[in-house]
C-alpha cells in the first residue's frame, strides 16, 4: 500500500487538527477496541481495563505517540516503526487481525473528532495509512 502525495497531505493536515487531543486519542481507540472486540483484552491481562482506567489512557498515549512519529515520517513508516514490529511479533505475539480491529477503532475516533472534515477522501487516506502501519507491524510474521 502506497500513500500518494495527496494522501500524505490529508493525513498530516487532519492529524494536526486532532493533535491537541493527542493525550486522549489512543485511549479512546483502545477503550473502543476492548469494548467492541473483547477478545483483544487477552493481550493485556496485567492492565486495569475498566472505564477511565489509567493503564488504558497511558498505553493509548504510547500508541498515539508512535502514530505521531510515523505521520511525521510518512516517507519512512517502516524505519520509524521497526522497533514495534519486532516487539509485537516476537515478544507480544499479537495476531495480525488485531491491527485491523484497532485501525477500525481509530477511524471512529477520528470521525468523532474531525466531524465534517472526515470526508471520503480523508477516510481513504487514513485507511491507506493504517494499512501501511499494519503491514509494518506484521512483516516479521512472514
Ligand atoms: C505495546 C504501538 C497495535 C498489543 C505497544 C507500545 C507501543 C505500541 C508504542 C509500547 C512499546 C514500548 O513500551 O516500548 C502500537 C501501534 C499499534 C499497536 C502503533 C497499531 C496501530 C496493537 C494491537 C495489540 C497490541 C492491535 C493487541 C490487541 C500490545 C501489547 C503491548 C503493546 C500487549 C505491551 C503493553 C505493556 O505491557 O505495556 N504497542 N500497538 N498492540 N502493544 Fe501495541
Amino acid at each position: 500500500m502506497v500513500l500518494s502525495a495527496e494522501d500524505r497531505k490529508l493525513v498530516q493536515a487532519t492529524w494536526c487538527k486532532v493533535a491537541p487531543h493527542l493525550d486522549d486519542l489512543g485511549g479512546e481507540a483502545l477503550s473502543r477496541l476492548f469494548l467492541c472486540y473483547p477478545q483483544t483484552k487477552t493481550y493485556f491481562p496485567h492492565f486495569n481495563l475498566s472505564a477511565d482506567s489509567k493503564d488504558v489512557h497511558q498505553h493509548g498515549l504510547k500508541v498515539a505517540k508512535a502514530l505521531d512519529g510515523a505521520i511525521k515520517h510518512l516517507d519512512n513508516i517502516r524505519g520509524n516503526l521497526a522497533y514495534l514490529s519486532d516487539l509485537h511479533a516476537y515478544n507480544l505475539r499479537v495476531d495480525p487481525v488485531n491491527f485491523e480491529l484497532l485501525a477500525k477503532c481509530f477511524h471512529v475516533v477520528l470521525a468523532i473528532h474531525l466531524g465534517k472534515d472526515y470526508s471520503p477522501t480523508v477516510i481513504l487516506a487514513w485507511d491507506k495509512f493504517f494499512h501501511c502501519v499494519g503491514d509494518v507491524l506484521c512483516e516479521k510474521y512472514r
